[in-house]
């Protein structure tokens, strides 16, 4: 990642949505046509985001810790960490919070296509680069870590270690940089005996950061159990936001599930013309949750594939047989066999919970 290649994805439009049309609109296109619509709509449907109340809640947890250590004392901050299982989508809510925390500080500066500046000095203009975004590789150590960092701001890599953090410190005040974010944290290598110097750079960035009071969060698989939440001085200053896929144990959660769905359902609904309201709340509920255990990526690949293979058979609705034909990820079709058999219980469970149709 780059600040400009940052700068243009913050800038992109999100995928247009197709255009609703009616039965016998849609059977009246020609083949082609249709074929064009059914892809457009199917790579729509995969683009979609959908919200649970987890989702909201942490990103208003990441905007108010981000605003307590702006105005805090400057001095080493609390570092934010969200951590969460493989793709239940941590990477997807913090770089789509951190993009819109972006266009807020850009503001109108957004419209042009260069980069926005400011004054660093009487005469000396230098761009604004807010927000920062690693995406770190396998086994990085410090100077991976820091090469990543100056390769962001486009800056020269060559150098002593101690050099290259020594041009960071810098470039945090030459560009502005309010919050740093890491992500793929696991792939620090905290296990081998250079441990402790990452450890210790990062809190030291962290210093850094919060002498300007900015903020450094780090995203990453199961970090719970990894040496950042272990190390004292470090896990004196987390604040820990974990996500996990949607489960269906309780009422409660059943219920949050058939909202979640609900929200789909808002979205796709008016392109299945023959399906009925309640369709995925409620008729479906306990299979999607059994063909995707919850994981929001799934459901997106699970919605649009069985809306596409309804749709090629001129259905325009959702069937069991389209959701059970659907291309599961390689995650989601190791679990979903294994759980043929508590999802009765669950569907029984759903099944007595109210459905909130759209
Ligand atoms: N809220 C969401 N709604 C729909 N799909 C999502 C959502 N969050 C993530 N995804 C999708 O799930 C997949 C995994 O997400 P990602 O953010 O890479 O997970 P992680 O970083 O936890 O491994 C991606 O394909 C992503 O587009
Ligand atoms: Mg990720």
């Amino acid at each position: 990642m780059t600040a400009r290649l940052w700068h243009d994805q913050a800038r992109a439009k999100p995928l247009i949505a197709p255009p609703v049309k009616a039965i016998t609109q849609l059977r009246a296109m020609s083949d082609s046509s249709r074929t064009r619509y059914l892809q457009h709509r199917r790579r729509w449907m995969r683009s979609l985001r959908f919200e649970t109340p987890a989702i909201v809640q942490a990103r208003t947890t990441l905007t108010d810790l981000v605003e307590d250590n702006a105005v805090s004392t400057p001095a080493a901050k609390d570092v934010i960490a969200v951590s969460a299982p493989f793709a239940v989508g941590k990477s997807t809510l913090v770089r789509t919070w951190a993009q819109d925390q972006y266009r807020q500080i850009i503001g109108d500066r957004l419209h042009h296509s260069q980069m926005p500046t400011w004054h660093r000095e009487v005469g000396i203009v230098a761009d604004e680069i807010p927000v920062v975004w690693l995406d770190l590789g396998a086994a990085s150590k410090v100077r991976a870590f820091n090469i990543q960092l100056l390769q962001y701001f486009g800056y020269p890599i060559s150098g002593a270690i101690h050099d290259l953090t020594a041009r960071i410190h810098r470039i945090l005040d030459a560009h502005r940089v309010r919050l740093l974010v890491v992500d793929d944290t696991n792939l620090l290598n905290l296990r081998h005996q250079d441990a402790r110097d990452v450890l210790d750079h990062l809190k030291h960035v962290n210093t850094m950061l919060g002498q300007r009071g900015a903020t450094m969060v780090l995203v990453g698989a199961n970090l719970e159990d990894g040496a950042i939440f272990h190390d004292p001085q470090m896990a004196g200053r987390l604040r820990t936001i974990s996500l996990k896929a949607c489960t269906i144990d309780t009422p409660v959660e059943v219920a949050t599930w058939q909202s979640t769905l609900a929200g789909v359902e808002r979205l796709v609904l008016p392109y299945l013309p023959t399906a009925m309201p309640g369709i995925l709340a409620g008729h479906h509920a306990p299979r999607v949750w059994r063909l995707t255990q919850g994981y929001l990526g799934d459901v997106a690949r699970l919605i649009a594939d069985a809306a596409y293979i309804a749709a090629q058979e001129d259905t325009w609705t959702i069937r069991t047989a389209d959701l059970e034909r659907s291309q599961l990820s390689r995650r989601a079709q190791a679990a979903a066999p294994r759980l043929r058999q508590p999802v009765t219980t669950r569907a029984a469970q759903a099944a007595s919970v109210e459905v909130h149709a759209p």
